[in-house]
């Protein structure tokens, strides 16, 4: 049987990092992929096991860099996309700009979509793609309105999607609050304080790591029944 080969945009960073060592660590065939190279080098330097690892330079809201890509990458089974880019979209609404807005809605909207559009043609039946919204979605707290938004949409794309690709299995995946390098853009030097009066708040006394919300996706192209 060939080795499972799974896509994990995003897995320069955070989730998506944890989740590409978890996905090696099983065995499997990773490419993590995102748009800064540099950043993808530091996580394979990171994450070692340069037979079964891969990096790919993409920003999924381009259509014709998400198309090369899954031309370039040939047989897959898996696709998770942990991608978000909100700088400068985490703001009380009078300091909202639509620029950032639309990055936001680009990076976990579009970005999926295109992902699934050029994507599932590639993967086989037990195939399956994985996105990831987030609380926002159903407990928004002021300045996150972009990414409330723009996590309820996403998840209403993947139930669409879960019909259209059937028997190809569309998942989102919805964390709390996570310890990731996301919280410097939301918080900046306050990100340890903010993070530590969320984890006060929490039935479990912390916030996520990675590594937890890795094993919550893992859990999706794995299981060969679940589907939104
Ligand atoms: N952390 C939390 O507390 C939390 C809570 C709820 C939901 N979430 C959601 O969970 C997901 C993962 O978050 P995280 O905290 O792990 O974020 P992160 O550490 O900031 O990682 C984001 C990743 O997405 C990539 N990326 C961004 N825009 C992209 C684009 N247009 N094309 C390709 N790659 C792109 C980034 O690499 P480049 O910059 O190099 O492109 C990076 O690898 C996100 O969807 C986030 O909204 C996070």
């Amino acid at each position: 049987m060939d080795m499972e080969k799974i896509l994990i945009v995003g897995g320069s960073s955070g989730m998506g990092l944890a989740l590409a060592r978890r996905c090696l660590e099983e065995g499997a065939h990773v490419i993590i992929a995102g748009r800064s190279e540099a950043k993808l080098c530091a996580a394979r330097d990171g994450l070692g096991r340069p037979g079964t690892l891969e990096t790919a330079v993409v920003d999924i809201s381009r259509e014709d860099e998400v198309a090369a890509l899954f031309t370039r990458i040939g047989r897959l089974d898996h696709i998770v996309s942990t991608a978000a880019a909100i700088e400068g979209a985490y703001r009380l609404l009078p300091e909202v700009e639509l620029k950032a807005a639309q990055r936001v809605v680009e990076s976990k909207f579009y970005g999926p979509l295109l992902l699934a559009k050029h994507g599932a043609p590639k993967l086989p039946p037990t195939g399956s793609l994985t996105f990831v919204s987030g609380i926002a979605a159903y407990r928004p707290a002021a300045r996150g309105s972009v990414v409330a938004a723009v996590n309820a949409a996403l998840e209403g794309l993947v139930r669409a999607l879960a019909v259209e690709l059937a028997p190809i299995r569309v998942n989102a995946v919805s964390p709390g609050w996570v310890d990731t390098p996301i919280w410097e853009l939301v918080a900046g030097d306050a990100k340890n304080e903010t993070l530590a009066a969320m984890a006060r708040r929490l039935p479990a006394g912390r916030v996520g790591r990675p590594e937890d919300i890795a094993d919550a996706i893992r859990f999706c192209p794995a299981d060969r029944w679940v589907t939104l």
